[in-house]
């Protein structure tokens, strides 16, 4: 805990924007190189589904944190609803406190929208006009199983990194992910780990790079069917070949984050003598 009386302390990242830095997982909830523009760009604009011609988009997005991916996507949809409605779903267990979302705030427009969505953490629920933001609180391990099949249309995986928060990054995880998209939906996430990737074809999604952003390396873009540009030979021989491309695993989807770093590490080391 801090002064705040929290885990949490406010950084200004290089897009003027604020994020907030995690004592518990020793992070910050976005890249330093800005935000806004990780959330726009990475995931937004990255997974392509302002562009699906659809009557309503649905989309899921693990790890609310402090709502700038949500932000950044309602802004977005909002300029061009074309007659269209979006429906967010939102999986958090930890919201930031009230008291540290209170000094985050932009001007206009956007400014107007986040006092909304910086409220979603207590009540649960924003119904506007053109959509709605759920968010299901507690692990998203347990709120993922209560999602339907085949319901979303992009997915922006946003945890804390692999190695801090592996239990968000396993192929059990990623699994229950692949259930709840839709065909041809697009999952974007900034990592672009090998564990990662050969995590998320294992839970059958088709895997390619996404454009990287700032100091942060390319990212990875996940589809469930096609993608337009899916890894090269090269890249998937490597995952094949190098034991760091061994994935977390947690076949119960409750297991401590000590108990899956240490799962891996054993399989990569069989992997080495094997
Ligand atoms: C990098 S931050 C997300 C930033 C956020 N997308 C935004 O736009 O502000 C990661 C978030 O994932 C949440 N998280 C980590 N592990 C979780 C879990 N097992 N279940 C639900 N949320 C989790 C953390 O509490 C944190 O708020």
């Amino acid at each position: 805990m801090n002064s705040s009386g929290t885990h949490f302390h406010p950084i200004t990242t290089e897009d003027g924007s604020l994020s907030l830095y995690s004592e518990e997982y020793g992070q910050a909830m976005h890249t330093v190189s800005g935000a806004y523009e990780e959330a726009l760009f990475k995931h937004v604009r990255a997974s392509g589904v302002l562009n699906l011609d659809r009557r309503e988009i649905h989309v899921l997005d693990v790890g609310f944190g402090i709502g700038y991916n949500v932000l950044a996507l309602m802004e977005e949809f909002c300029r061009n609803p074309m007659g269209r409605t979006l429906e967010i779903v939102t999986l958090e267990k930890d919201p930031a406190p009230a008291v540290l979302l209170n000094g985050i705030g932009f001007d206009g427009d956007r400014g107007m929208l986040y006092e909304k969505i910086k409220r979603i953490p207590e009540t649960g629920l924003l119904m506007e006009k053109a959509g709605s933001v759920l968010l299901l609180p507690g692990d998203a391990r347990a709120s993922v199983r209560k999602l339907r099949a085949s319901r979303f249309h992009a997915i922006f995986h946003d945890p804390y990194s692999p190695a801090k928060n592996p239990e968000l990054w396993s192929v059990d995880f990623f699994r229950e992910l692949y259930r709840t998209a839709d065909a041809g939906c697009v999952l974007t996430t900034y990592s672009g780990a090998l564990q990662v990737r050969s995590g998320l074809m294992e839970a059958g999604f088709t895997v390619g790079k996404a454009p990287s952003l700032g100091r942060k390396r390319e990212g990875t873009l996940a589809a469930k069917g096609p993608l337009a540009e899916p890894l090269g030979a090269d890249e998937l021989a490597r995952l094949r070949r190098e034991p760091k491309a061994t994935p977390y695993r947690d076949e119960t989807l409750a297991g401590a984050r000590g108990e899956i770093l240490e799962r891996r590490r054993s399989e990569m080391a069989a992997r080495r003598n094997g």
